[in-house]
């Protein structure tokens, strides 16, 4: 994202190394890792993480693209979000999001992943967009169902939910062949 994409609580930009305090103050959170795989990020990780996110090319496939987010007035990264693009000719992402718990139940995940899921779709092309959680993290798939995303598979560890471009709800991803 060279720019950035705005409204009137929230920027949503590419991250900067400045950006490590706030980062690290949830991504070093267990509580916020709680249904994630892996261990809460020291401050070693989220420096490395910071500046290969901040040297990224847009175009880079095969990589996960995050993305700050921003309270506009504050200019403080209560959370992050991000798609991470396949190789091509791949035209599906996966998105994946996480915010400081101190600022959740405002609104503010749903807010940048609606303005976020356009941005994605036209700047990279694709034409189906899928997330997955463990089915126990019901704050994470219950937005991915505000979010208008359907429900396409179920398994014992995970849940994965889709939506395609134009909106339709997608069929099945084994059957159609698009797994991430
Ligand atoms: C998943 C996660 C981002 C969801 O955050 P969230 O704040 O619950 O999600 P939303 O932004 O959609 O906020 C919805 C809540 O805000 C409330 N709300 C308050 N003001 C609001 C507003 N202006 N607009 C919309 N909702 C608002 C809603 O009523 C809802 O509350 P409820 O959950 O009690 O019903 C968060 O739980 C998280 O970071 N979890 C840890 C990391 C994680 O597991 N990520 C998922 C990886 S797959």
């Amino acid at each position: 994202m060279g720019g950035f994409l705005q409204n009137e609580r929230l920027t949503i930009r590419r991250f900067a190394p400045g950006d490590l305090a706030d980062f690290l103050a949830y991504q070093g959170d267990p509580a916020v890792r709680r249904h994630l795989p892996g261990e809460p990020m020291t401050s070693a990780q989220a420096t490395g993480y910071l500046a290969a996110q901040a040297a990224l090319d847009d175009g880079a496939r095969d990589a996960w693209h995050g993305f700050a987010v921003e309270l506009a007035d504050e200019k403080r990264v209560i959370g992050d979000l991000g798609v991470w693009l396949p190789a091509r000719p791949a035209k599906t992402g996966d998105v994946g999001f996480q915010f400081h718990p101190g600022f959740h139940g405002r609104g503010y995940a749903r807010e940048a992943m609606q303005a976020f899921l356009p941005y994605a779709f036209e700047t990279f092309a694709l034409k189906t967009v899928t997330a997955t959680c463990h089915p126990a993290n019901s704050a994470s798939w219950g937005l991915m169902e505000r979010l208008g995303m359907h429900r396409v598979e179920e398994a014992e560890t995970h849940v994965r939910y889709a939506l395609a471009r134009s909106g339709a709800r997608p069929v099945p991803l084994r059957s159609a062949g698009l797994q991430p």
